[in-house]
């Protein structure tokens, strides 16, 4: 029995060179490829450049790792695979090998380790405090986010878009009025969830890059779950500063218009319909064919504005859960009441009594 080894390993020598050659010419081709993917869309944010590489640290740890496994599988199953006559026999009895075992423990440990320190310090590096940081608090509810940054006399400015000054960093608090939301600026490779009755907090720090990035939602939240898009405006210091300024004093509340020539612009009914910039997103939900809409989460307003009072439709647009058309959930649509004015309404009601049908 003892005289059949020296043959067996030198054989068994050249299959395993033969294997770990195949692995390596594989992983460099893997490692080429898994680098080659333009995984991100654009960083927005100086917390991106070293998740981005961490990323691709990952990658170069993990492929060869995953090439030599799969490697080692396919190469044993085509070549010991059983052959016709075979059927009856065994293969050599194998004992353990206390130096491979060593191996294949220490090199999974320390790469493990590794690769946990490294993540761990590039965590705490993008969360770190910085000084002048800018507080946003971002409210999600089905199905739409809202973002409140603090005023003056400790009152807040509502928004329904985010807007971000240049080379700043921000503190976002997260909240949710009914399920968990998850709030994600893929830009900004930053994401948490928005969870009832916690705050929850990220931080990032804008570039310098005047830009406008998908805000979205990355928790399934409902029906509307893919309508919860906004978008966040990464603009100049000037910019930002006017635009709180209007946000915090909107012109129909401001009177800036006395007397109107006729129809002022965010009275504007189809406006209001189809343009994300406003607080409603009714054209992502429901189908108008006057604006272009095609949504069918909620009722098609072709069909069900005709046979409504301008009552019934205020009372739909302000109040949804008050009486829901059949066939449809209560709770999907927002309370526009809260959020939009009386001529606000009016304009809609107006527009939709015009078009619709
Ligand atoms: Cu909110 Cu998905």
């Amino acid at each position: 029995m003892s005289d059949q080894p020296p043959v067996a390993s030198r054989e068994s020598k050249a299959q395993v060179r033969q294997m770990l050659v195949i692995g390596a010419v594989v992983s460099a081709l893997g490692i080429a490829l898994a680098l080659v993917i333009d995984w991100f869309p654009v960083p927005g944010s100086t917390q991106a450049g070293p998740i981005d590489t961490l990323w691709d640290v990952l990658l170069i740890a993990s492929v060869p790792v995953f090439v030599l496994v799969e490697t080692i599988v396919l190469y044993c199953a085509i070549r010991f695979r059983m052959r016709p006559g075979e059927e009856l026999k065994d293969g050599p009895p194998i004992h353990g090998n206390t130096k491979l075992e060593i191996w294949w423990t220490a090199i999974p440990a320390i790469l493990l380790v590794a690769l946990c320190t490294y993540s761990y310090v590039v965590l705490t590096d993008i969360e770190k405090a910085e000084a002048n940081t800018m507080q946003v608090r971002v409210v999600g509810e089905q199905f739409t986010w809202t973002f409140f940054y603090p005023g003056e006399g400790g009152e807040e400015i509502a928004s329904p878009q985010l807007y971000l000054p240049v080379n700043t960093p921000v503190n976002f608090t997260v909240q949710s009025k009914d399920v968990i939301h998850d709030f994600w600026v893929p830009a900004f490779r930053m994401k948490i969830d928005a969870v009832p009755g916690i705050d929850t907090h990220i931080r990032v720090t804008t570039t310098s890059r005047i830009d406008e990035y998908p805000v979205v939602c990355a928790e399934l939240c409902g029906l509307g779950h893919s309508t919860m898009r906004q978008s966040a405006h990464v603009m100049s210091e000037d910019d930002f500063n006017a635009k709180l300024d209007e946000l915090a004093n909107p012109p129909e509340a401001g009177g800036d218009e006395e007397g109107g020539g006729g129809g002022a612009a965010d009275a504007d009914g189809k406006t209001l319909f189809t343009e994300s910039a406003q607080p409603t997103a009714c054209a992502s939900c429901h189908t108008l064919a006057d604006a272009g809409a095609t949504g069918t989460t909620g009722p098609d307003l072709d069909d069900v504005i005709p046979d409504l009072t301008d009552a019934q439709i205020k009372e739909s647009i302000e109040d949804p859960d008050a009486e829901v058309t059949e066939g449809f959930q209560p709770g999907l649509m927002p309370r526009y009441g809260d959020s939009l004015s009386d001529e606000q309404v009016d304009a809609l009601v107006t527009y939709l009594k015009e078009v619709a049908g």
